[in-house]
């Protein structure tokens, strides 16, 4: 991992080495964070934040599943990521917020103080261009009514992080959750789409953290001419299907080229795959000018300190 300069730390700017909390923290005990991950891409006009007014309002909606109150509006916490990419110069980067509860001992958070930290940072992604070989795993996407699935909340994340060593442990990439009813739910940090006889589907919220990315795909690919339906997916369909691609901001758009034993679309990244892909890159990187909308530009940063 490449470090930056700086780390935005409840509206200062500190040294890398100096953003610290204490051991006490609720939400490194308990998992009570909210979180986001967010990229930033080189255009023409400088570097331009992904969809950033999305990412922030989830983060928003994260905080309040917990009942926390974090103590910056969303317009502060826009301005503030803009100011870490133009202060850190970087180009293309990966943005961290996170808020978290401090100093409290005992399950309930009420009367901590609330934390808010953007960490920005160069990053490539989490796969490159690689195709990769997934498995399922034996653990179920956590239960939708044992949380707020559709949040994403620090600790939710030990679900993710188990059905990743054990697959990593088997050889392979990435995991693939099914959940509670045995359909296909998600990745560890990311959606699965499927194509099958050219038309697109995607497992339907309810179980998974309906990504940003995959909200994206569902425009796109419908504007390029396909299908895309949101229905509940049968493991064994995964293994029929003619592409398989994962969509996260940290993996863009990933193809997948096994699953288990069986290889998909004989081990090549599929045509509807590669065309999805390579709309994504143009979008992201402000080649495609309809698609502005989803850009916040670097350059336009009002100067705001925060
Ligand atoms: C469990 C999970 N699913 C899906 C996603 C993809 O979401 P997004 O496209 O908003 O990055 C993420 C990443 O945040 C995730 O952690």
């Amino acid at each position: 991992m490449k470090k930056a300069k700086k780390i935005w730390f409840n509206g200062k700017f500190l040294d890398w080495k100096k953003a610290k909390i204490h051991v006490l923290a609720h939400s490194l005990h308990y998992g009570s964070a909210v979180f986001e991950g967010i990229r930033a891409y080189s255009t023409e006009k400088g570097p331009a934040v992904f969809r950033l007014p999305e990412h922030i309002n989830r983060l928003f909606y994260s905080a309040s599943v917990l009942d926390m109150r974090i103590p910056f509006s969303k317009e502060e916490v826009k301005a503030a990521i803009l100011r870490m990419i133009k202060i850190n110069r970087l180009k293309e980067c990966y943005i961290r917020p996170i808020a978290f509860f401090g100093e409290k001992m005992g399950l309930n958070p009420k009367g901590a103080l609330v934390n808010l930290v953007i960490i920005a940072f160069p990053w490539r992604g989490l796969f490159g261009e690689k195709k990769i070989k997934v498995k399922t795993s034996k653990f179920i996407r956590i239960h939708p009514r044992s949380t707020t699935a559709d949040a994403k909340i620090s600790g939710h994340y030990i679900n993710s992080i188990l059905a990743t060593l054990e697959v990593k442990k088997a050889g392979f990439d990435e995991a693939i959750l099914l959940d509670f009813e045995g359909k296909v739910a998600e990745g560890p940090g990311e959606n699965i789409f499927m194509v099958k006889d050219r038309k697109i589907s995607t497992p339907l919220p309810g179980a998974i953290l309906p990504g940003i990315t995959r909200r994206t795909i569902i425009e796109v690919a419908k504007s390029l001419g396909y299908s895309v339906s949101e229905k509940k997916i049968e493991p064994r369909e995964l293994k029929k299907a003619d592409e398989l691609f994962f969509a996260g901001t940290g993996v863009e758009i990933c193809p997948i080229a096994k699953i288990n034993k069986i290889l998909i679309n004989q081990g090549k990244v599929g045509e509807i795959t590669l065309k999805i892909k390579k709309s994504y890159q143009e979008i992201v990187r402000g080649k495609e000018k309809r698609y502005f909308k989803w850009l916040t530009f670097v350059e336009n940063d009002k100067g705001n300190r925060v």
